[in-house]
């Protein structure tokens, strides 16, 4: 028999679990392991979800690691393991907590699924990709991380509040790092063909861009003790589904620059093709000259991220 399609999902909180939820409820794969810390949380949703799969007729089961072994064999790891920000604690504060757990993760995953594709999806988002680019030592191929199709949906939505037309046949670009100063681009967003400079007027578009920009911090205001995590859950699930079906379908996601749009050694957004073999194409878009300074500028804040890692000879592996 063929060997079944198998993916890790590392974090059983909120983001991990939804996501786990949505691949046992399609049915892209055979076999979903949730790893926590807490053993017994990731146990109780296990269960759960294998409950709610056998109601779907889904064949997905879904089983909790008691040890990182159980990892072994998997296709693709999603990590969502990490530390939200807490009362007194900085940016950099958050930035070495949760760059020290991740660096512990992708021990785990170089030991047991050596030939998996990394989704990175713990923030800071492109940095922490970069950690696990780099602590891997996995080509760039496959390492990705999930943000730039989360921050399209989201701009996407907005869109749809001001039209009020075309749900679904909005098509939303975003580019750059997942931050503040990440890059909406209107000028190449769409609906159903018909680009959206000819549907809003500029202070409209102003509007969105502003919106899709701080769009996870609005959510965060209204739940208080957490961040969103059904549209992070599903835009990472369906890079899951694009790298195990090998649909080579185009999606925005944080990959690592080698020179592309004029940058190196860094992690941002820009499109790409996921198939079987994770990152399979990087499309370069010309962008006029207010683009690129945005971009750059994105590139630029992760950069500085990376550097303070840097500084404090946080990495193990010398280069990527
Ligand atoms: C968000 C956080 C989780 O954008 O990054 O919702």
């Amino acid at each position: 028999m063929k060997k079944g399609k198998k993916v890790t999902v590392i974090g059983a909180g909120n983001v991990g679990a939804t996501v786990a939820f949505i691949l046992a409820m399609n049915g892209v794969c055979h076999h979903v392991v949730l790893r926590d810390r807490n053993t017994e949380i990731a146990k109780g949703k296990a269960l759960d979800m294998s409950q709610a799969a056998n109601a779907a007729r889904s064949h997905t089961i879904v089983t909790a690691a008691d040890d990182a072994a159980e990892m072994a064999g998997s296709d693709v790891v999603v990590i969502t393991a990490g530390s939200p920000r807490l009362p007194g604690m900085s940016r950099d504060d958050l930035l070495m907590i949760n760059a020290e757990i991740t660096k512990e993760v992708i021990q785990d995953v170089k030991k047991y699924a050596p030939d998996s594709i990394i989704i990175m999806v713990s923030n800071p988002l492109d940095v922490m990709t970069y950690v696990a680019l780099r602590e891997s030592g996995f080509p760039k191929e496959r390492v990705v991380g999930m943000a730039g199709i989360l921050d399209s949906a989201r701009m996407a939505h907005f869109i749809f509040e001001k039209i009020g037309y075309g749900s679904g046949q909005i098509r939303a670009s975003v580019m750059g790092g997942h931050g503040d100063d990440m890059v909406p681009l209107p000028k190449f967003s769409t609906v159903a063909g018909v680009p959206l400079t000819d549907i809003l007027s500029d202070k409209e578009i102003l509007e969105v861009v502003e919106r899709t920009k701080h769009g996870g911090a609005e959510i965060v205001g209204y739940l208080k003790t957490g961040s969103a995590y059904y549209a992070p859950a599903k835009s990472t699930a369906i890079m899951v589904e694009a790298i195990l079906k090998d649909t080579k379908q185009i999606h925005p996601c944080a990959v690592y620059l080698d020179g592309h749009y004029g940058h190196s050694d860094v992690v941002s957004g820009v499109p790409v093709a996921l198939g079987a073999n994770g990152v399979e194409k990087l499309f370069e878009m010309t962008l006029n000259e207010e683009q690129k300074d945005k971009f750059t500028s994105s590139v630029n804040s992760v950069r500085s991220m990376i550097d303070v890692l840097k500084n404090k000879n946080f990495f193990n592996q010398e280069t990527v």
